[in-house]
């Protein structure tokens, strides 16, 4: 079968990857992919948010099934399109991405469902949000409603920054037609948990625990990225917080979209905190998490394409989903000054050191190729995964790859996975 994955990051060449390597698949195409996808599936110079000119393409060349990786084309509608030209694909339609489309949306969803988040109240217009600010205790978290590429969400220490907030999204509309409205939402203490499941709108498979680690530099400071590294399995995940995020989060929201009338079909992401009363929905993402998918794609055992294919025709009960029961490590090298505005264009040496490296590999994601060399085209560059027997292991392994990798400027986290090893008391 021939299968097309949309997207280009890191999240999309670890898709590529394990598609690859199951039986049924004679062909990938990646659009548009990045330098390292190109190594492993046919690049199409389509935009993911391209929508028309993707669905054009798999109906010219009988694409089997078509993967979305990222939010933007989802939300978009492109499994809607898809399906109504009778094509294919993995991933939720228009109203169901509103999960992660629609802030506004996930919260009055998770208010209805009686489902634990951070208390929180949405405006349209900056004084009555300033008034409410006004009896609330800081921190608080300002989000704007709509997708803003990551940036849409801050956190405030004082009530004077939180005002800012509010004017930058509804008065000088810094995230456009993003911030039409605000939610203004308490701030939850404990650690953060990536919660993916696959779901078909009726049953749901929950697959390996993850966490990522958000902010650019060692020891959880300085500004948010999209990622600056993530393992799996994580450690804070035990079996009983597993089945309360099961009932007391997943099935509900599932029971709640069904209720409106929206099927949900996809990767289903609650990004979770951990607090001393249990566990709280943080967001909703309707995608795999981007670089929590590099690890998971490395321990996962099962063929994907059969997942994604039970998925699609609702017979997600039959399915099973296998691990290997070993540590995964990413960590992601990035640009200098990222996440700010950042170099391109840089050589990157060192790669073909890691061509055979037998516990790892180098998952593309800012990279481009040109005359044989790889050069750096992104924020996010190269995110390098390695396994182990057990957490210490498995950073030690990744670490010897990131070593052998270098170009002029290259920032990483020294310290991935660092919960993990204090709970494993390593
Ligand atoms: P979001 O895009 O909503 O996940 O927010 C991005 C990041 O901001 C999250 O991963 C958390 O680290 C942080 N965050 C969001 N909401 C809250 C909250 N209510 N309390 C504390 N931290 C939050
Ligand atoms: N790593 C967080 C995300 O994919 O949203």
């Amino acid at each position: 079968m021939k299968v097309l994955v949309i997207g280009s990051g890191g999240r999309e060449h670890a898709l590529v990857w394990k598609i690859s390597q199951s039986p049924e698949v004679k062909k990938i195409y990646c659009a548009p992919g990045n330098g390292g996808i190109g190594e492993i599936a046919e690049l199409v110079p389509v935009g993911a948010e391209q929508i028309e000119r993707l669905a054009d393409f798999a109906e010219r060349e009988n694409v089997d099934l078509t993967v979305v990786g990222p939010e933007l084309p989802l939300t978009l509608g492109i499994v809607d399109l898809f399906r109504e030209r009778g094509l294919k694909i993995f991933g939720p339609d228009r109203e169901a991405a509103k999960l992660e489309g629609s802030k506004v949306f996930a919260k009055e969803l998770l208010e209805e469902c009686d489902v634990p988040t951070a208390s929180f109240a949405i405006f349209a217009e900056a004084a009555p949000a300033k008034r409410y600010l006004f009896a609330q205790p800081v921190p608080c978290v300002i989000k704007a409603e709509g997708l803003a590429a990551g940036k849409g969400v801050q956190i405030c220490a004082t009530r004077q920054e939180a005002e800012r907030a509010i004017d930058d999204i509804l008065v000088d509309k810094v995230f456009g037609a993003a911030g039409e409205r605000v939610v203004i939402e308490e701030f939850l203490r404990g650690e953060e948990l990536s919660f993916m499941a696959i779901t078909d709108g009726d049953h749901i498979l929950p697959l390996a625990s993850s966490q990522d680690h958000k902010r650019v530099f060692d020891g959880d400071r300085g500004p948010n990225t999209g990622g600056m590294g993530a393992y799996s399995p994580a450690p804070v995940l035990t079996p009983a917080l597993h089945q309360r995020v099961l009932r007391e989060i997943l099935e509900p929201v599932l029971q709640g979209l069904n209720k409106r009338g929206i099927r949900y079909s996809g990767v289903l992401y609650a990004g979770l905190m951990i607090t001393d009363e249990g566990p709280k929905v943080l967001e909703f993402n309707a995608r795999f998490g981007d670089p929590e998918c590099q690890p998971l794609m490395m321990r996962l055992k099962s063929d994907l394409v059969a997942l994604f294919q039970a998925t699609i025709e609702g017979k997600l009960d039959r399915a099973q989903v296998e691990w290997k029961e070993e540590y995964s490590v990413c960590v992601v090298l990035c640009a200098n000054g990222y996440p700010g505005p950042y170099e391109k264009g840089k050589e990157i040496r060192g790669l073909e050191r890691l061509k055979d490296w037998e516990r790892g590999y180098v998952f593309h994601a800012g990279t481009s190729k040109s005359q044989g060399r790889f050069l750096t085209s992104g924020g996010r560059v190269l995110g390098v995964t390695a396994l182990g027997r057990d957490v210490e292991q498995a950073v030690r392994e990744v670490y010897r790859g990131v070593a052998q990798i270098h170009w002029e400027g290259m920032h990483y986290r020294k310290d991935i996975a660092y919960r993990a090893m204090i709970r494993d008391g390593a």
